[in-house]
């Protein structure tokens, strides 16, 4: 008891120490930070960058900022070295959703990681990692009226993950609201972009996601990008489903895409975590982590259609991949892909318990030193929402009443 009320005041402390939530910075694609992050809380400091370029362009980059274009221009977060799982690293859970406050109190008890994962990217130009040739099984990219969103299958050990992990999600928040990855960013330039010409690549126009989430492992990944105007992002980009999944977050065709790449147009899924049932709209509340794993959920997903796909294979887009000496992977990968969809899917399948515990053996190149140096830190340029300080706002103030609640409980 006392050692929960301990953490709990410590990670109130360190959200409070925290000036400016994460969701609530705003940035410019060509003028960003050396690190979005620029505080000390309990989970210490962001270990890699924002500011990218040709001089981070290689497999060992700590670049933390990632980009979703396209089928052929997307990046996934994954560890920046082999030897831990996504649950070590990836940070503690997600905070609660930010309409209905509370309990970051039930968190306290959760591992605190340090939320290091770095941008793994399919294109040269961004200062990041390339996702190595043949990890990359199945992609489907889709556009909807309130997003763009990539999901597929992948060899998780060619970036760094372990093959067993089930891994976890990534999102601008948690519960400190520091992000997972601290201080990791999503630009997009599906959304329009900037009409000045800063913010621009070679023409091309990118704009800061506000609010995205990125599920990792069990082979399946799933990007959501929600576009930074549409007013219910924060819901259709939820992130308080942490522990079930791609298949319930980015509800798709899972036994369709592997061997398969597509890009699509779509109708927007329900938000996570509502289903229909007898023409109600359900919400699903995924139980605390105290109460084991989630074996079942009570319903199976809304997958929503899609139309005007345009089919690739992937020696024609992932080009980049090609170019990486094949220094990185030495097993056999059979890197030609013909169509071979096979996989089980079923929609009610064992969601993943997130929480693996990998005792790290860390064979791969070290991360230290490689953050430091001429720092060059600008406060991140927060122009704070008033709805995400609002709603911050909110939280603490469930926290504070938590802490009273506890102590005079005693
Ligand atoms: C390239 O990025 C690194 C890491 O952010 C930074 O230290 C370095 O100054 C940048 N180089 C240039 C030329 O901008
Ligand atoms: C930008 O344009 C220049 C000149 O046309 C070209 O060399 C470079 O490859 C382009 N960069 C990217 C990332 O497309
Ligand atoms: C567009 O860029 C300008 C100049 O960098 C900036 O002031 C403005 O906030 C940007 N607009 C958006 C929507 O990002
Ligand atoms: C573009 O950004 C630079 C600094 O990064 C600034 O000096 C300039 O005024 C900006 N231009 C526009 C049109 O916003
Ligand atoms: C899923 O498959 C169904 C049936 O083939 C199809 O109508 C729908 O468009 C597909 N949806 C997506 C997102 O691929
Ligand atoms: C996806 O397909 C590849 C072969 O292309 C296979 O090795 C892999 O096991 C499949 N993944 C799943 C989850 O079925």
């Amino acid at each position: 008891m006392l050692a929960s009320i301990v953490v709990a005041s410590s990670l109130a402390a360190g959200a409070l120490a925290q000036s400016t939530p994460l969701a609530a910075k705003r940035f410019q694609w060509d003028n960003l930070p050396y690190k979005a992050d620029t505080d000390t809380g309990i989970r210490g400091f962001q270990i890699g960058y924002n500011r990218c370029n040709g001089t981070t362009q290689n497999q060992d980059s700590l670049c933390q900022t990632a980009v979703i274009n396209s089928i052929d221009d997307f990046c996934l977060w994954a560890p920046p070295e082999p030897g831990k799982t996504v649950g070590d690293i990836e940070g503690p859970p997600s905070s609660p959703p930010l309409s209905s406050p509370p309990p970051l109190l039930l968190h306290a008890d959760e591992d605190v990681g340090t939320g290091e994962m770095v941008a793994w990217c399919t294109k040269e130009g961004y200062g990041t990692r390339i996702i190595p040739e043949g990890a990359l099984q199945g992609v489907q990219f889709i556009r909807t009226p309130h997003y763009v969103q990539v999901v597929g299958y992948i060899d998780q050990v060619k970036i760094d993950m372990q093959a067993d992990d089930y891994g976890g999600e990534m999102d601008p928040h948690g519960a400190d609201q520091r992000g997972n990855p601290l201080g990791g960013l999503l630009f997009s330039n599906a959304f329009g972009g900037n009409s000045s010409r800063n913010g621009t690549r070679n023409g091309t126009q990118f704009q800061q996601v506000i609010q995205w989430h990125n599920f990792m492992g069990g082979a399946q990944f799933c990007l959501k990008a929600c576009d930074p105007s549409y007013e219910n992002g924060w819901a259709m980009c939820e992130h308080i489903f942490d522990r079930i999944g791609c298949i319930y977050n980015a509800p798709s065709n899972w036994s369709k895409i592997n061997g398969t790449f597509e890009s699509c147009l779509g109708d927007d899924q329900l938000y996570p975590g509502q289903y229909i049932e007898n023409g109600r709209t359900m919400t699903y509340t995924q139980p605390p982590e105290s109460l084991g794993p989630i074996t079942t959920v009570p319903y199976t997903p809304f997958t929503p259609s899609s139309s005007s796909c345009t089919p690739y294979t992937s020696a024609s887009i992932y080009t980049a991949a090609a170019q990486l000496a094949p220094s990185s992977s030495s097993s056999a990968s059979s890197s030609t892909m013909t169509s071979s969809a096979s996989s089980t899917d079923s929609g009610s399948a064992s969601a993943t318990a997130s929480s693996g515990s990998g005792a790290g053996s860390a064979a791969g190149p070290a991360s230290t030193g490689a953050a430091g140096g001429q720092q060059n830190s600008q406060p991140g340029s927060g122009s704070g929402s008033g709805a995400e300080d609002l709603k911050v706002a909110g939280a603490m103030v469930a926290v504070v009443a938590g802490l009273i609640g506890v102590v005079a409980a005693l």
